[in-house]
């Protein structure tokens, strides 16, 4: 109920409206009822290829009807397997529904795709050696506990899909992930293992279609899901949710020099804005597409869960920004705060200390990540780069 009620209480998300600029046009994006020929677009749970000036946008459709959890039956509200939507947009306004990339369901020739399954967080790679596209799945059974990746293939971005296999990657379950594409052409994947308490990231094969032995832990612990990668000025960066089902909940951002060997330290959360920013704009991140031509900016893609009626799922998209912020040097340069508030206690004044100075997220980075509500925003919005998290700002 609470991601419903969220619904009715932060009506921007419903209709958020934003420009952008690219190849000279000033666009509009209007997504949270976007009609589609009358329909709601059906791509939850989804992400964006950008290929040849043409933005794909695949997510899961849950166009039925939701069917509540049960003691013996489904772990959560689900929604039987329809399959994967792709909606095409040059301009990030005009989105043409493409279809079912993957069709899914009991006619769909395999198992993995039956009705009764789960099929989520579709992220495609271009593979440009053998020019096919390597769609990626979380493949799992009604009570998520197979936990396992799947493999579809296209000769064209927008499919049809070819559904291929899923596997426990490294033999280990795989529940929420993401890929990632780096500018080297190495592929890597971020995957929730270990009852999604850990974050487990690995290299993909050349062939994008599998992954190369060894992975490695992080985020040891924490239980993350929903993993999100961008990338910026040589950082990397992890965007997480909590794992509280439908639930939304506080988004955590982390980095790291490369994807495999470093320590990831966490930037705490993002997000800034109003009440419920302590609850990721009451959605759940599952993307962030780079701005084309604008380094340190991002859409970030974020779903917000309707989990009465699956299908009738949000999306919020918002400006992400990587900003510089002061690192631990400046800090120490920085004169200490002179303002000293005084209280009077019976007849006696005491002087308050200044609240130890809070410092940003990670003063040692020298780089911070801000997700700012804007019920309604615009291409300026993306223009005026915002203040880092201040001094002060809960992490
Ligand atoms: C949160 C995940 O991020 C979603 O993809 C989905 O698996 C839900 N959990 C199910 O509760």
């Amino acid at each position: 109920m609470v991601a419903s009620k969220g619904i009715d209480r932060y009506p921007g998300g419903l209709n958020l409206t934003g420009r952008l600029q690219s190849n000279g046009t000033e666009l509009k994006i209007n997504l949270g009822l976007k009609l589609e020929n009358g329909k709601l677009i059906q791509a939850h749970g989804g992400s964006i290829l950008h290929f040849d000036g043409i933005f794909y946008w695949f997510g899961e459709n849950k166009a039925g009807r939701t069917k509540p959890a049960k003691p013996n039956g489904p772990a959560l509200n689900r929604v039987d397997v329809i399959g994967i939507s792709v909606y095409s947009s040059r301009d990030l306004l005009n989105w043409k529904n493409e279809g079912l990339a993957l069709r899914g369901g009991d006619g769909a020739g395999h198992p993995d795709l039956a009705f009764r399954g789960i099929v989520e967080r579709p992220r495609v790679l271009y593979h440009a050696a053998s020019r096919r596209f390597v769609m990626w799945l979380h493949i799992d059974d009604e009570k998520y506990k197979t936990a396992r990746l799947g493999i579809a293939v296209a000769s064209k971005p927008a499919g049809p899909y070819i559904y291929r296999r899923s596997f426990r990657p490294h033999g280990e379950e795989s529940r929420d992930f993401t890929v990632y594409q780096d500018d080297d052409g190495f592929a890597y994947i971020a995957y929730s293992s270990e009852g999604n308490r850990v974050m487990h990231l690995a290299r993909l094969a050349s062939t994008l279609d599998d992954v190369v032995p060894g992975f490695e832990r992080a985020l040891v612990g924490q239980s993350r899901e929903s993993p999100v990668i961008f990338k910026c000025a040589g950082v990397y960066f992890l965007f997480t949710s909590g794992c509280t089902g439908w639930e939304p909940n506080r988004a955590e951002v982390f980095y790291a020099s490369a994807l495999l060997g470093q320590t990831w330290r966490s930037l705490g959360d993002p997000c800034v804005g109003g009440a419920s920013a302590r609850r990721t704009f009451m959605a759940q991140a599952t993307f962030a597409l780079p701005v084309p031509g604008s380094p340190g900016r991002f859409l970030l893609m974020a779903d917000r869960w309707n989990q009465e009626r699956l299908g009738v799922s949000r999306y919020i998209w918002l400006p992400l920004f990587v900003v510089e912020a002061p690192t631990a040097e400046r800090l120490r340069a920085m004169p200490a705060e002179r303002e000293r508030s005084r209280v009077r206690r019976g007849d006696r004044e005491r002087v308050v200390k200044p609240a130890a100075r809070a410092v940003p997220a990670d003063a040692a980075l020298g780089l911070d990540v801000v997700v700012r509500w804007h019920h309604e925003w615009d291409v300026q919005t993306l223009d005026v780069l915002p203040q880092p998290r201040s001094r002060g700002q809960p992490l």
